[in-house]
């Protein structure tokens, strides 16, 4: 079965007022859409159901983070149940800036997955290396070693509802994007990381999506390789291109 090609605009803490981020919807709104295109959107916590109020177009929303737990004394966490109960469908988990700025480890991030599938929450799993990391011919293996605490951790039925973000750490927010080869060929491996993990059918029906300075301008020839399922979008989901982007199949 083919997979429903998917893209999803992570606003980071943009923009920096609610005026703003509801113009984002309302262009989203305004626009004409691929059908085709499975779309979510994560503005920052406070907009999210603003957000959500403001769409009137089948287009869902994510958060950008959230805990383990369930309730309690967390200071400054947003639980999944409470994102499930706001009407909130999917979590962003393993965001680079995430495991950089806040130190999370790949296996915090694996507990966090677990957590928000156990809330019912889809998830938006990141992983990528660094460019170091690339020059020395690890990208693989580092992106395997992320994968392997998440993998540990679910069930097969699971993965339905997760979609892997791949995110080389030196593409984003650089303006320097990965070609369509590099981003087919580690994708392609991320598959058969899955296909060898967890289950040939797995690997064949989870969407491995590209995140990494996807502009207007380079995303149709990203979008021809067969296992990129479609992007994350940091910079430009924040600009009226991110309807091309939305529409790079079409
Ligand atoms: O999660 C999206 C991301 O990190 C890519 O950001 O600005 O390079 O598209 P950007």
């Amino acid at each position: 079965m083919a997979r429903q090609f998917f893209v999803g605009g992570n606003f980071k803490m943009n923009p920096n007022t609610k005026a703003q981020t509801l113009a984002l919807a309302e262009l989203l709104n305004n626009a004409q859409l691929d059908p085709n295109t499975e779309v979510v959107i994560a503005p920052p916590s406070l907009y999210l159901i603003p957000v959500a109020e403001k769409l009137n177009k089948p287009v869902e929303l994510a958060a950008q983070n959230a805990y383990i737990k369930t309730s309690g004394a967390f200071t400054g966490e947003t639980s999944p149940s409470q994102l499930f109960e706001a009407g909130i469908p999917w979590v962003i988990l393993g965001h680079s800036e995430r495991r950089v700025l806040f130190q999370e480890t790949s296996e915090l991030v694996a507990q966090k997955t677990r957590a928000a599938l156990d809330t019912q929450l889809k998830v938006i799993l990141c992983i990528g290396e660094t460019l170091e990391e690339r020059e020395s011919g690890k990208t693989v293996e580092v992106c395997e070693a992320q994968l392997k605490h998440v993998v540990a951790q679910l069930k097969p039925e699971d993965w339905k509802n997760v979609v892997i973000a791949y995110e080389p750490v030196w593409a984003i927010g650089t303006g320097k994007v990965a070609t369509a080869a590099q981003a087919q060929e580690t994708q392609a491996e991320v598959r058969k990381y899955l296909a060898k993990g967890v289950s040939p059918a797995v690997a064949e029906a989870t969407r491995i999506i590209y995140g990494g300075s996807v502009t207007a301008s380079n995303c149709k020839e990203l979008a021809t390789q067969p296992d990129v399922d479609g992007f994350l979008v940091g910079g430009a989901s924040l600009k009226p291109e991110f309807v091309d982007i939305i529409n790079a199949r079409k």
